[in-house]
């Protein structure tokens, strides 16, 4: 990736990730870009000033009342001079400063007197990576259009396991490729449903399935990173919807057929929902009693079918469209007919008979069925097989404009 021309402004709080900062210095420079470090007082205890000028080949800028820089170079200039600022590592304080509008030290001030890009590396304890006031301030700063990459789950330096690492410094550098416009699938939108769909038997039962949501999830977060633009359909899921998408919320099939006719016109559309069949044509308004008179007896109807629906448009249609083949017999065989059935350019088969462990679990195992062949995609994290989804399209979108 060329970053030749960028100028990042980098802000290296203070937890013990900054150390990766260093790296992350170097591995921007080694691609063109300059870099000028902002460091904070406690960041100041994790890498020294002098650090992190040889490697950026430029001053640390560390103080807000550094008159001499003030009358070189005021903060506000400091900050709107910078195609991106990165914040590497976010700290849980750095965040809330963030979050809550501070302004009490030059990295805050920075943060709140530009309006350059801002993207961001949470690095923190697990446990104030789950904390509740996180979350509150994650879901600000996402709202304020702040871009974040990682934290990574593993081994933590203060011992516990779990999410809170920084993201790795080539994981950084290719975010901030995505960020500057540089990533195969930028100017592109994508339309991803996903999870179950509940149809309403009464105000308080429903028909549903065991989809977590976790593929479509994964897959909408895939295409992100490499810079598409992702509206994300969603039907009551268990997993959280992604950052950084336009989020859709729907509880019906026929509500996600709505919402997804209402995201077009679109380059790519992917069905990875697990979309209920039929609902029932005769749902009470009130809630069903037992009574008497028996059980009650539901009339089910045919759900539209949303893939088909889309993949059959005369006008409008979405260049590649994508869907999924739910399977638990014949897998190969129902997918190849589903796919020509439904009218879709590509079809991801998955086995999902209980004892897979595929539908609600953490792996996938999958078939591309296209018009060229058939491909194994062996089994692999959602995440993994998400992004190998989102590399295919991106490579086939380039191909066919070639
Ligand atoms: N799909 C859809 N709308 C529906 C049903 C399915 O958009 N009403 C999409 C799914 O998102 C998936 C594909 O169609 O991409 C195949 O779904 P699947 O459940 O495997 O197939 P069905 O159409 O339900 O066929 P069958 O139940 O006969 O296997």
């Amino acid at each position: 990736m060329n970053l030749q021309g960028k100028h990042i402004l980098l802000i290296v709080g203070g937890g013990i990730a900054a150390y990766k900062s260093l790296d992350l210095v170097r591995r921007l420079r080694e691609r063109g870009a300059t870099v000028t470090p902002v460091l904070t007082r406690a960041g100041a205890e994790f890498v020294t000033p002098l650090s992190l000028s040889s490697l950026c080949g430029r001053k640390v800028y560390d103080d807000l009342w550094d008159l001499t820089d003030e009358a070189e170079m005021g903060h506000i200039q400091l900050s709107r001079v910078a195609d991106l600022i990165v914040v590497a590592p976010a700290t849980a304080d750095l965040m809330a400063k963030m979050a809550g509008g501070h302004a009490d030290d030059l990295a805050s001030t920075l943060l709140l007197a530009t309006d350059t890009p801002v993207l961001m590396a949470p690095a923190m304890n697990v446990r104030m990576w789950t904390h509740a006031a996180t979350r509150r301030n994650l879901g600000t700063l996402t709202a304020d259009g702040i871009a974040t990459v990682g934290p990574n789950e593993g081994d933590m330096a203060c011992g516990e396991f779990g999410p809170g690492r920084m993201a790795e410094p080539l994981e950084i550098v290719e975010a901030v490729g995505i960020r500057l416009g540089g990533g195969p699938l930028a100017g592109r939108h994508v339309v991803v449903t996903s999870g179950p769909t509940h149809e309403p038997i009464d105000p308080v039962r429903y028909i549903a399935n065991r989809s977590s949501g976790a593929q479509g999830a994964a897959i909408a977060a895939a295409l992100r990173d490499l810079g598409a633009r992702v509206t994300f359909v969603t039907g009551p899921a268990d997993r959280p919807p992604p950052q950084g998408v336009d989020i859709r919320r729907v509880e019906t099939a026929a509500e996600m057929l709505d919402a997804v006719e209402g995201a077009l016109p679109a380059d790519v559309a992917i069905f990875a929902a697990a979309v209920a069949d039929w609902r029932v044509a005769n749902a009470a308004g009130q809630k069903m009693k037992k009574g008497p008179s028996g059980l009650p007896h539901l009339d089910l109807v045919e759900n539209p079918d949303i893939l088909a629906t889309i993949a059959r448009m005369e006008e409008g249609r979405p260049r590649l469209v994508v869907g999924f083949a739910a399977e638990t017999e014949n897998v190969l065989e129902n997918a190849t007919a589903k796919r020509v059935r439904k009218g879709c350019d590509w079809i991801l088969a998955n086995d999902v008979s209980p004892a897979t462990g595929i539908m609600g679990g953490a792996e996938n195992a999958l078939t591309l069925v296209t018009t060229d062949g058939v491909e194994d995609w062996p089994r692999d994290t959602k995440v993994a097989q998400a992004a190998r989804l989102a590399r295919r399209i991106a490579d086939h979108l380039e191909a066919s404009e070639t």
